[in-house]
């Protein structure tokens, strides 16, 4: 694990559902960063070059699950005799998708409150309180989203691992191999993986940095998942050799109460995992604490959907709250910039932390 801070720097993903999962660049990574310009689409700004060598374009080689993994899923899903399979995955893959934030409790106060007014004014006022009371607790049940955390026991791990194994991989295959290209000198040693469920951020680093790196954590509150990825990790067993050496488990997150840890991983990642915790308040110790454990790259996706793409913006914006800045990678239109460019001058910046815009 890496003990030196450096210049470190935020990448957030969007997954679209179609395909493979690799996020569209224009809508997915376009994010826009405070006090720096943006380019006009309309503009003529590409000259006569077409649009397929637009430099916001990125080019990412066809992908393939490494055949021990495909192997090893196939023949977990086989051994587990599930009844409707394929059924219960399109249920899952459904309910991923469509889902929506948690509602603060500050939002369902405010509904409550408009609601008894409105029932006020339309109803008698002899109505008594413990009347008026149920009238608004049915109306809010019948019109507030109710969110739901996930129980990701043995059954729905298994499920999960066939709806999503192959998306996961793709969309933080895709992130790794942008940072590859943009900094091939880039050979992280350590990475941890918040939320780690299959372990497909293990093998997509693997893929990618499996020379340099050492040690991978995966972190995930549900003892199956676990199991579960470590099972792939091993072929299907719960003994013998692993396929990708140095992958320790854990079921909680390390929490380090001081601004800055001591702690720290090259590459910190949290794919599809922000939108399982239950509140705002958790959200934004999660995105800190991570922050805090990364010494080079934190990597954040989330489903291409509205409700992911406000995840991902409030971790950035929370992100670039720190008091010195951060490195932003937000891939948009133009060429990457030799040094970090300061988010104000838009100048190259020899500070320790700051933003930059691809
Ligand atoms: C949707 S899955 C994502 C799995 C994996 N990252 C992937 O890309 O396929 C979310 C995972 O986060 C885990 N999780 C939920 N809350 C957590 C928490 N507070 N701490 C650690 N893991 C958590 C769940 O158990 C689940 O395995």
């Amino acid at each position: 694990m890496a003990t030196t801070s450096g210049p470190r720097y935020l990448w957030t993903l969007g997954r679209w559902r179609r395909g493979l999962g690799v996020a569209s660049p224009s809508r997915a990574l376009a994010a826009l960063v405070p006090g720096v310009s943006q380019v006009d689409n309309k503009s003529d700004f590409l000259g006569k070059r077409p649009h397929r060598r637009h430099p916001g374009i990125m080019q990412l080689p066809r992908l393939r699950l490494p055949q021990a993994l495909t192997d090893t899923a196939q023949l977990l899903l086989l051994k587990c005799s599930m009844p409707n399979v394929e059924k219960q995955v399109q249920a899952l893959t459904n309910y991923l998708w469509s889902r929506h934030l948690p509602i603060e409790p500050e939002e369902l106060q405010r509904r409550a409150v408009h609601l008894e007014k409105k029932f006020l004014e339309n109803t008698d006022l002899s109505q008594t309180e413990e009347k008026l009371r149920k009238a608004v607790l049915h109306a809010m049940r019948k019109t507030t989203y109710h969110w739901q955390e996930l129980s990701y026991n043995e059954g729905l791990s298994l499920v999960y691992m066939a709806a999503r194994l192959d998306g996961g991989f793709a969309a933080v295959s895709r992130a790794f191999h942008e940072i590859q290209t943009r900094i091939p000198e880039f050979q992280p040693q350590t990475l941890m993986d918040f939320g780690s469920g299959t372990g497909s951020v293990t093998w997509a680093a693997h893929s990618i940095w499996g020379q340099s790196l050492r040690e991978y954590m995966c972190v995930d509150s549900s003892p199956a998942m676990l199991d579960l990825a470590e099972k792939l990790l091993k072929g299907g067993s719960e003994s013998g050799e692993p396929y990708v050496p140095g992958v320790f488990f854990r079921q909680f997150l390390p929490v380090s109460p001081k601004a800055s840890s001591k702690v720290q991983f090259s590459v910190v990642v949290s794919a599809f995992s922000l939108s399982e915790l239950p509140s705002k308040a958790v959200r934004t110790e999660v995105v800190q604490t991570l922050w805090r454990k990364t010494s080079d790259f934190l990597i954040l996706v989330e489903n291409g959907t509205k409700a992911g793409h406000h995840l991902l913006m409030e971790a950035r914006d929370l992100v670039l709250k720190v008091k010195v800045f951060p490195f932003s990678l937000l891939p948009c239109h133009c060429q990457p910039p030799p040094l970090p460019l300061s988010p104000i001058t838009g100048t190259p910046l020899k500070t320790e932390k700051t933003v930059i815009q691809w």
